[in-house]
């Protein structure tokens, strides 16, 4: 459990940490930052890295009747046109008159805290409609061709649809797996990452035949799949709810949506998106399916689960994180773990010790990512692999050079044990679960 005190500063904690050991370092920092945009450090890659891997087992290689793609981030204009996002993918916005900074009308929080700012009344322009879509010019010869950014990595799978079914032997009902960057020009970035401007998407599109109670039990199957998913790598239960869309807070493509939420520092919010997007995408490209069996043809409806890397990799940081007097703990699911383990050896001036240490060191990184360390005492190096998440410390000891066993140390216990050299593989694979 975490404590009052703790849950209330959350949040900046774990900027800092993030800061301090290298998971997430502010966008163009050196030259003042970007807002809405951010750099993964050495720690932070490992950790995007292997959420999006085991997204991938999880949904594709597990299933057999979902495949995978990786469609261009940009596309020709006619796709959001023809998709609806050139009309339909937009944010309220607002402008402050007294110091016309802009927000979203829809965020009475971020509207009140401005206005407290000013200690005066604030007068508002009317609500108008701002485009997410970033655009982007190509081409040599001006007038510049003009397209976007996508906004949603969504549509690179339906355009090709028709190329996916004929190469392939997928049948419906099937789905189309990807995992890639979106861009959105958001007017208000914020809350670390939760609200950025670049960010990456997991999404699953499934297609079914038009039916709706069909509809209707694959939306029930996804969206429990989807939740079991963030449980299963150690997201607390009780952080995690459902939260059915109103009618009017649906995405233009959308016919009945619900979110997975967590239960963030900044109250609950959206985690993943499970839509049901019927027929609006295919029919607006003009594809369709035929039955190669029964040759009926007919437009198929799909639903889609889409989650948030940068979100995921935010929300299993902060549910991590716990504190224990002076030692700082991330309580990673070991799969997500940055390094799977560490090896120190017990003094750095004992060249037999260094020798022996960097040979478990040199046959352990050939299966998993592990860290180093020399400096300073023993106990000071577990803390430090404790805050970024390490769930196993091995320290070479004299006693390593009489038996061939090491001394190995677990994150959450913090029990000590001994294991010989030659089964450390087998111990760590099991501890990752393999
Ligand atoms: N294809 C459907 C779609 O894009 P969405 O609800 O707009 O649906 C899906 O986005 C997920 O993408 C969200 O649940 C969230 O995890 C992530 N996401 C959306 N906007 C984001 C942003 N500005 N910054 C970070 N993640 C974002």
């Amino acid at each position: 459990m975490k404590t009052e005190a703790l849950k209330n500063n959350l949040l900046e904690k774990i900027v800092s940490l993030c800061k301090r050991r290298g998971f997430i370092f502010p966008g163009s920092e050196l030259y003042g930052g970007l807002a809405g945009f951010w750099d993964y450090g050495p720690l932070g890659v490992e950790l995007k890295n292997n959420i999006k891997k085991q997204w991938w087992q999880d949904m594709v290689y597990r299933r057999d009747n979902i495949v995978g793609l990786d469609a261009a981030i940009i596309m020709n204009p006619q796709v959001w046109e023809a998709s609806g996002h050139t009309d339909s993918f937009t944010d309220p916005l607002v402008e402050c008159k007294l110091c016309h900074k802009r927000f979203r009308a829809d965020q009475e929080d971020k509207i009140k805290e401005h206005e407290d700012e000013h200690k005066q009344t604030v007068e508002w322009t009317e609500p108008k409609t701002f485009n997410l879509l970033t655009e982007v010019y190509l081409g040599v010869t001006e007038p510049k061709e003009k397209t976007y950014l996508r906004g949603e990595i969504t549509q690179g799978v339906f355009v090709n649809f028709a190329n996916v079914v004929s190469s392939t032997r997928v049948k419906l009902p099937f789905g189309i797996a990807q995992i890639g960057k979106a861009f959105r020009n958001e007017i208000t970035p914020g809350n670390f990452t939760f609200r950025s401007r670049e960010f990456e998407q997991m999404e699953l599109e499934y297609f079914i035949k038009p039916d709706e109670k069909e509809a209707g039990k694959v939306f029930d199957f996804w969206k429990k799949e989807r939740l079991a998913w963030y449980a299963g790598l150690g997201i607390s239960q009780e952080n995690l709810r459902f939260r059915e869309h109103a009618a009017d807070e649906r995405a233009h493509y959308a016919r009945f949506a619900e979110d997975i939420e967590y239960h963030s520092p900044f109250g609950w919010k959206e985690f993943e998106g499970i839509h049901h997007r019927g027929d609006w995408d295919l029919s607006r490209h003009k594809l369709a399916y035929q039955d190669s069996e029964t040759g009926e043809e007919y437009v198929p409806w799909v639903i889609e689960t889409s989650g948030g890397v940068d979100r995921a990799a935010l929300f299993f940081l902060l549910d991590a994180y716990y504190e224990d007097g002076e030692r700082i703990v991330l309580k990673l699911n070991p799969k997500l773990a940055p390094y799977k383990a560490a090896v120190f050896p017990l003094v750095a001036n004992k060249p037999e010790l260094v020798k022996k240490a960097r040979e478990i060191y040199d046959e352990l990184r050939k299966h998993f990512t592990v860290a180093w360390d020399d400096r300073g005492n023993i106990g000071k190096r577990y803390y430090a692999q404790d805050e970024i998440g390490t769930p196993f410390c091995i320290t070479v000891d004299y006693q390593t050079l009489e038996n061939e066993s090491v001394t190995t140390r677990d994150r959450d216990t913090m029990e000590q044990g001994r294991v010989k050299i030659e089964s450390l593989v087998d111990c760590l694979q099991k501890k990752l679960g393999h």
